[in-house]
């Protein structure tokens, strides 16, 4: 089968000034090891690293991001955001929003986000993303936006022994009408035009806004009852009211509310 994810097919796809350069890998331990160490040589922003393979793909809290060899969509940006610090609180809920709006536009499934930053298809964790920055002599250095989205694996029982369960677009396809496979370079022109478009003009307080809105729209979370789980272990229960103007969580609980900026939603009650 020809592959669709080539050079040739993901410089087509490619829009705007994002994802260039780019280097496509057959096999690396993590594209965003590979971005960061790019970006220590000078990469630019917006330079991409794509992978058919990560041999130590990275996810959330040490956590390893596994995927089959040529099924998934693997991919880091360079970043090297200036501006206000509000920008950079909201890298991760402006890379959800485009992540799920790429998806939604080339497959036809409405992708919901799940706080802090999984993309969902129901209850299943279709994509998820990991940004890591990086301090040098004691001021930021710039960042990758490190991407995973299941195209065509898991198929279905394989993601039940997760924790959270994960599904991917092919699995999706064949139980959504409407909802169809797109080849991995243009569902990647999608999502990084999207987001291209969104990060550009963060530095407008109206775009913030808009992100926060567009990420509200999509939440899986908001209005139901959830339990969250802290890096310490601890958990907090509550109802999931709103995003902050920096994509923070207010949760309601015990009768007050409280701001949270990290932590993992572990359980969701039916609402
Ligand atoms: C998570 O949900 O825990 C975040 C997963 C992020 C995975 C992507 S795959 C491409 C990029 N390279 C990595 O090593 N991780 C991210």
């Amino acid at each position: 089968m020809p592959s669709d994810l080539s050079e040739p097919l993901i410089d087509a796809s490619l829009r705007g000034t994002f994802g260039r350069p780019f280097q496509l890998l057959d096999v690396t331990d993590s594209t965003n090891e590979r971005a960061l160490e790019w970006m220590g040589e000078g990469a630019p922003e917006g330079a991409l690293v794509v992978a058919e393979q990560q041999t130590a793909g990275r996810g959330r809290r040490g956590r390893t991001w596994e995927s089959r060899p040529g099924d998934a969509l693997l991919f880091s940006l360079v970043l090297r955001p200036s501006g206000p610090a509000e920008v950079v609180e909201l890298l991760t809920t402006t890379l959800g929003v485009a992540c799920a709006e790429g998806i939604a536009e080339v497959s036809g499934l409405d992708a919901g986000l799940k706080w802090p930053n999984d993309v969902m298809a129901g209850e299943a964790k279709l994509a998820g993303i990991l940004v890591e920055s990086r301090v040098s002599g004691g001021s930021f250095g710039g960042a990758v936006a490190g991407i995973g989205i299941n195209v065509r694996w898991p198929q279905g029982d394989e993601g039940r022994d997760f924790a959270t369960p994960a599904t991917s677009l092919a699995a999706e396809a064949s139980s959504q009408p409407g909802v169809s496979v797109p080849g991995r370079a243009e569902l990647l022109g999608a999502v990084v035009s999207s987001f291209e478009d969104l990060y550009t003009r963060l530095e407008d307080p109206e775009t913030r806004e808009d992100v926060r809105r567009r990420a509200s729209d999509r939440s899986t979370i908001l209005g139901r009852e959830v339990t969250v789980r802290f890096g310490d272990g601890s958990v907090v229960e509550g109802r999931a009211r709103e995003l902050t103007a920096s994509g923070a969580l207010v949760l309601d609980a015990g009768g007050s509310s409280t701001i949270l900026g990290v932590g993992e939603i572990e359980r969701i009650r039916p609402s």
